[in-house]
């Protein structure tokens, strides 16, 4: 059964959202600002772009409600966030393509270790919860397919998508160690591929990749043979699994995604076919570990949130995501 979205206010005074100016957490914060929330947000423009901040400030309520930082969330925090409010704290500041966490390595490692503490301390401070962006990445090219939360991962310690995969098991462990430590009650989701409108149209992930391609009529570049599987979750639907699981006192990891899977070249196609059926396809070689496979075993997600599933077809996904692309075309960063 699909979930009705989330409508409820949140129970927390406050939200507080890093990497607001990226694709995930400018949705967070629509998401509690339609909703009457205090929201503050935070981004060193590292990734995202200050496109998303204008967004944001023209939404209803946004010029009383909706406060904006531009900082380093690795720095001390207490420079630039001045509350006493609860607050709720969605750790989402982080490169998360390849290209781009690759070459901002060491920022990466940084913001999901030094910066998520930060996070952490602000939110035990103020009597407040921290909500860490994981990832799919911490079962790195699985064994064990669909992926359950069980799963310990299959992760290559020494290799170009190192510096992301064991930055965000590290980070899951911060949280583990300081609420088995401290008793605080911080949580963490593993999101999977997500797609959407505010994606960065250069940072190199698939769907906007063919998108980009799609609209200037060049070839689709698939990385090698396209057998490779994936699947593609609509941002809507996980902004609601990541706020419903936000809302409960849930610690342990979920996996939240769409679990229908789908081969590159399936997905190739379905972008072709919003183009007319016509573009051709590239083949170019595999990056170093590369996962063959990834789809999320959701059981536990549709068990522990109230009848969270995805919703939002592929088909209808990349339609929205292409019309968002269309009306923005010339305005891209
Ligand atoms: N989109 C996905 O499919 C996906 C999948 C798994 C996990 N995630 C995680 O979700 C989070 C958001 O991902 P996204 O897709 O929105 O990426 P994004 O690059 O669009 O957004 C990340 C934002 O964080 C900001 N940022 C980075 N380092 C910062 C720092 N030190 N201080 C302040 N701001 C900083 C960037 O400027 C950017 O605006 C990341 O933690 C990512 O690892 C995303």
């Amino acid at each position: 059964m699909a979930a009705k979205p989330e409508t409820k206010p949140s129970q927390w005074p406050l939200i507080v959202v890093t990497g607001a100016g990226g694709f995930l957490g400018s949705h967070l914060c629509e998401h509690y600002l339609r909703r009457g929330q205090k929201v503050v947000g935070v981004d060193n423009f590292s990734t995202g772009t200050p496109k998303n901040i204008e967004y944001l400030r023209g939404l209803p309520g946004a010029t009383t409600n909706f406060s904006f930082f531009e900082a380093d969330v690795c720095a001390p925090w207490i420079q630039w966030l001045q509350s006493s409010d609860r607050p709720l704290i969605f750790h989402f500041a982080s490169p998360a393509s390849p290209p781009l966490y690759q070459k901002l390595a060491f920022e990466t490692m940084a913001v999901n270790t030094t910066g998520l503490e930060r996070a952490m301390d602000w939110a035990d401070r103020f009597g407040g919860r921290c909500v860490f962006a994981s990832t799919s990445e911490t079962y790195g090219d699985p064994l064990v397919h669909p992926q359950p939360e069980s799963y310990r991962g299959n992760v290559n310690t020494m290799g170009p998508r190192s510096c992301y995969d064991e930055a965000k098991r590290f980070g899951e462990t911060l949280v583990y160690t300081r609420n088995w430590k401290r008793g605080t009650a911080h949580g963490l989701v593993r999101i999977f591929n997500t797609y959407g409108p505010r994606m960065n149209p250069s940072d190199g992930r698939v769907v906007i990749n063919f998108l980009v391609q799609g609209l200037g009529r060049e070839p689709l570049t698939v990385y090698g043979d396209g057998t490779q599987t994936r699947s593609f979750c609509f941002v809507s639907d996980l902004v609601n699994g990541i706020a419903r699981y936000a809302e409960s006192d849930l610690t342990e990891p979920v996996n939240l995604g769409n679990d229908r899977e789908f081969t590159i070249l399936e997905l190739a196609q379905e972008v072709r076919i919003l183009f007319g059926n016509d573009l051709p396809i590239v083949h170019r070689a595999l990056p170093a570990d590369d996962p063959v496979k990834r789809r999320p075993d959701l059981k536990k997600a549709r068990e522990l949130l109230a009848g969270w599933s995805p919703t939002v077809p592929l088909s209808e996904g990349l339609r929205l995501m292409l019309e968002w692309l269309k009306s923005t075309e010339g305005s891209a960063k």
